[in-house]
């Protein structure tokens, strides 16, 4: 959570921390600000609540030649300690107004430091637990044997800190230089050419340069306009990983449409065929970029997936599938109850962590518990080098590029694809499906981009149907079978995007209860099975839909072309093309991100890549 960029170099630092924060701000948006070093012992700082156009507005009142300098830090906020105040905002100022910092991540033991602080005389303007940092470094520069020495002050620092951070110090009298660190939280080196970079993740420099540097666990960087050294936090030499982004900036930019969201959303086809690249070669599944052997997966008897929101849903499909093709038990896991409930695990135990950031906490601390626990560990991640992957076993890397919209799209149709890559490599491994039966399922999966591709064109009917429905204080999601986990994630994202209340039920579960809830004119979404499948399924649906039916519920169908016995009980019927039953959801998902999208926007939330109150990456428990 929070975005921070950094920079040092030839160029007005508020200018790149400014263009930077644009692209971080999908990590937050509650407050921002900048501080640019002048060169002649000052720092100037600027920070507003709310969203980027707002600490712009700012920069235009107070003049941006009020912030010139070539050394810059900002930060884009999602609020954990202290409302979402210009006070709160970072940049935080030391008592002594030589050093600012910028913080991500919760520093789980300020109060003892803050206390300790007004103790001492100083003055916190803030409610939050950032702004010590920066009045220790004030401390820790002004006295004792670091005086003077800004390196040894920001390692002191440092070393009392406790909890999961990022930080980026900077002190007046050292323009030109700029030290972060990182435990636990994201942090990446930009390597220009006469300047140096600091970015949350890659999308904050991309636009400057492609080589970055990706920084260990604990790990200190000092950089200048030509150079930058990596510590350990007690100051010997530390380690990192160069390496060249492949994402380019178009891919960070919204490509004509009017917003991430729906840029994503068309993206889809693409996302689904990059992640499925090179993973059945000469009639195998293969697990290139995860390191796992086929011994190991052979050896595996139970498999655990956690992961968090529409992660989460993709991992209930890879239980469809897996239970399906492998025949083992699958359990999944919303990641935030999973370590505190004690799960069964051992060395024959794959736990298999979704996560499209590879920073979401909750996900996180899973995947520690499960190494504890001797279990090996697969992540299923969007984000090259980011946490999750790096405290995994192995890695299966999705290739939806990056996700800028909070609601997730394209990266939940990658993870499910990659998840199902997953179950069919255990299938393989453990010869519970033979090769000319992985070939039919890799087949059908191969299918699956074009498919996508014509389900985009139902944008319009469904566009419309939004608009017929009107004012709506709320929304039923009915589904089975693999149609259940679709009906979930449509529920959320018309939470997320239009604040309305929504709710996904298994469709058999309704008559136990959800039923009550029927009454006049409720839209239900109900998403039907392949009539082709298990055939039971379909007709169950059916009577289902004629029960909310004749409650009044008016029904917005999504099933396959040629299924024609739902035709007389939709208020709206939405075609998607044929598909086997587990392929179907990467279809059926697809016209509810845009009945959720039009929704929003007719509730008059026009900002749908920023829904309130969420952050792109939920970097706390
Ligand atoms: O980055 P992750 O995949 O770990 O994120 C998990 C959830 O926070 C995320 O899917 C969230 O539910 C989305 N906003 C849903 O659209």
């Amino acid at each position: 959570m929070c975005g921070i960029v950094g920079y040092v170099g030839g160029q007005q630092g508020l200018n790149i921390a400014v263009e930077a924060l644009r692209r971080m701000e999908y990590r937050g948006y509650d407050s921002s600000g900048v501080a640019v070093v002048d060169g002649a012992g000052s720092i100037n700082i600027v920070k507003r609540a709310g969203k980027l156009a707002n600490l712009e507005d700012k920069i235009a009142e107070v003049g941006a030649e009020s912030l010139a300098g070539s050394t810059a830090i900002g930060h884009t906020r999602w609020a954990t300690h202290g409302r979402p105040t210009d006070q709160n905002a970072h940049p935080h100022l030391s008592f002594d107004g030589k050093a600012a910092i910028v913080h991500n991540g919760i520093i789980e033991n300020f109060a003892p430091l803050r206390e300790q602080l007004i103790k001492d005389g100083v003055e916190l303007k803030s409610e939050t637990d950032s702004e010590v940092a920066a009045h220790l470094l004030a401390q820790a520069y002004n006295e004792g044997e670091t005086a003077g020495d800004f390196r040894a002050s920001a390692l002191k620092v440092l070393g009392g800190l406790e909890g999961a951070f990022t930080l980026l110090f900077t002190h007046a009298d050292h323009p030109g230089t700029v030290i972060a660190a990182r435990r636990s939280t994201p942090l990446i080196v930009g390597i220009g050419e006469g300047e140096m970079f600091l970015g949350s993740d890659v999308a904050a420099f991309i636009e400057h340069t492609k080589q970055a540097v990706e920084l260990g666990q604990d790990s200190v960087v000092i950089i200048t306009a030509d150079d930058f050294e990596i510590l350990n936090f007690d100051g010997t030499p530390g380690e990192g990983k160069e390496f060249t982004i492949d994402w380019d900036l178009a891919a960070a930019e919204k490509g004509g449409y009017d917003s991430f969201m729906m840029k994503e959303i068309h993206e889809q086809p693409d996302a689904v065929r990059d992640t499925l690249v090179g993973h059945f070669i000469d009639g195998r599944i293969v697990l290139d970029e995860a390191n796992i052997s086929e011994a190991e997966l052979k050896a595996v008897n139970k498999v655990f997936v956690v992961a968090c929101g529409s992660a989460y849903h993709s991992g209930l499909l890879a239980k469809y599938a897996i239970e399906h093709w492998v025949r083992i038990p699958v359990e999944i896991e919303v990641a935030s109850e999973f370590r505190y409930r004690d799960p069964v695990l051992d060395a024959n135990t794959l736990v298999v962590a979704v996560s499209q950031s590879g920073e979401t906490a909750d996900t996180l601390e899973a995947v520690r518990h499960a190494k504890t626990q001797g279990a090996k560990v697969l992540a299923v991640c969007n984000t090259n080098g980011s946490q999750i992957p790096r405290e995994s076993d192995a890695v299966l890397y999705t290739h939806a590029g990056p996700e800028i919209g909070v609601a997730s799209t394209k990266a939940f149709l990658a993870q499910v694809a990659a998840n199902y890559i997953v179950g069919l490599a255990l299938a393989q491994a453990k010869g519970t499906k033979y090769p000319d039966e992985i070939r039919e399922i890799w087949t059908a999966l191969e299918e699956i981009p074009a498919k996508i591709a014509e389900v985009l064109s139902c944008e319009e009917q469904v566009t419309e149907i939004a608009r017929t429905l009107g004012a709506i204080k709320t929304m039923l999601f009915l589904g089975r079978g693999v149609g259940f986990p679709v009906a979930l994630e449509g529920a959320l994202k018309l939470k997320e995007l239009a604040y309305i209340h929504a709710e996904g039920f298994a469709a058999g579960e309704l008559k136990h209860g959800p039923i009550a809830l029927i009454e006049d004119d409720l839209p239900v979404v109900v998403v039907v099975p392949s009539p082709r499948g298990v055939k039971v399924l379909h007709s169950k649906i059916v009577s289902n839909i004629q029960e909310i039916r004749a409650r009044g519920a008016k029904t917005i169908v999504i099933a396959e072309e040629g299924d024609d016995a739902v035709e007389p009980f939709a208020n709206w019927l939405i075609r998607i093309p044929k598909s086997s039953t587990i392929m179907q959801p990467l279809l059926a998902t697809v016209p509810l991100q845009y009945l959720s999208a039009e929704i929003a926007r007719q509730c008059g939330n026009d900002d749908i890549d920023k829904p309130r109150n969420l952050a792109k990456s939920v970097t706390v428990e």
